[in-house]
């Protein structure tokens, strides 16, 4: 009886289409990795993978709209970090934050940058620390909401320099990239899918980079431990993930499909020059995804309570 049904299930599958929710606002760096994904997936899956944004608290109503999906395969998350982060972060979730998925596998792990407005009076990490210090409060610091990966990052860089700002947070990044650009905001930890361009451009400042190599995409922008903040590393990993209870057989398709996506020149071509690269296709694999994102909230926990922020 359960050979048929699998066998249906995985033979039938997909037969209509997927939807694939980001957490986060559109034009932002967790927007462009999932379409980049969704449009390659979509051709070898046979069927369109449309795309909702479903911002707000961090991410974490995208995820818990995923969460309560029936299990059927056919919506699934793209989401980041904040996978490991908001168990620890929000301590009354509608949704179990640490069991409530199926993982299919990691996509990619982007870089962080500390960025600020253009006209922000600093012109290296040094001056730029000099005056987070001096104004304090005074410096508004964007980020995407509790759970981001630029509330994540924004947290440590003002553990790290000692110095408390004033959060404003939005429904992404491509919104508080737009203020930041406006000169509403002041400065921002942001991904290179999101800042390469505007850095480029002239549009920002950056002041460095959270890796501990200079990024191919911006090789004039040091290291933070060039910079002067030795051992500040923060990347942003992301992967892709179904409604706990989803057959094996689907979520083992669904990988099939992410891997040929990381495969893709096109795709390859564009995180590269968006400062990042996929993973390889071992780590696109729902058992390694799963290690991956448990180990991470096991990391992030003791971090986290010791800094006491939380989002409640
Ligand atoms: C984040 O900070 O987590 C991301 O930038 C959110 C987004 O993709 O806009």
């Amino acid at each position: 009886a359960l050979a048929p049904r699998l066998a249906g299930a995985q033979a039938a599958y997909p037969n209509r289409p997927i939807t694939m929710i980001i957490p986060f606002a559109a034009g932002g760096p967790t927007d462009v990795v999932a379409r980049l994904c969704a449009e390659v997936m979509g051709r070898d899956l046979g069927q369109t993978i449309v795309v909702e944004n479903v911002g707000g608290a961090g991410g974490t109503l995208g995820a818990q709209r995923v969460a309560q999906a029936r299990p059927d395969g056919y919506t699934i998350l793209c989401h980041h970090i904040g996978m490991g982060t908001t168990p620890s972060l929000y301590r009354r979730l509608a949704y179990d934050a640490v069991n409530g998925f199926e993982t299919i596998g990691l996509i990619t792990e982007v870089p962080m940058t500390i960025i600020a407005k253009k006209d922000f009076p600093a012109n290296n990490l040094a001056e730029l620390v000099k005056v987070l210090k001096e104004r304090g409060h005074g410096v508004n610091l964007a980020n995407a909401g509790v759970g981001a990966a630029s509330h994540i990052c924004g947290l440590l860089f003002q553990s790290a320099i000692q110095t408390q700002l004033t959060t404003v947070p939005y429904r992404g990044t491509a919104p508080a990239m737009t203020d930041l650009m406006g000169g509403t905001v002041d400065v921002m930890c942001d991904q290179t899918t999101n800042t390469t361009q505007a850095i480029q451009a002239g549009s920002v400042k950056a002041f460095a980079v959270t890796t501990s190599t200079r990024n191919a995409a911006l090789p004039s922008l040091p290291t933070a431990a060039e910079a002067g903040l030795p051992g500040f590393e923060v990347s942003v990993w992301h992967g892709l993930y179904a409604p706990k209870g989803t057959d094996a057989a689907i979520t083992s398709r669904l990988s099939k499909a992410l891997q040929v996506a990381l495969a893709d020149d096109r795709l390859k071509t564009r995180f590269a020059e968006l400062g990042t690269a996929p993973v390889s296709a071992d780590q696109a694999t729902p058992e390694f995804h799963r290690r991956y994102w448990q180990a991470d909230i096991a990391k992030w926990r003791p971090i986290i309570q010791a800094a006491g922020q939380y989002a409640d």
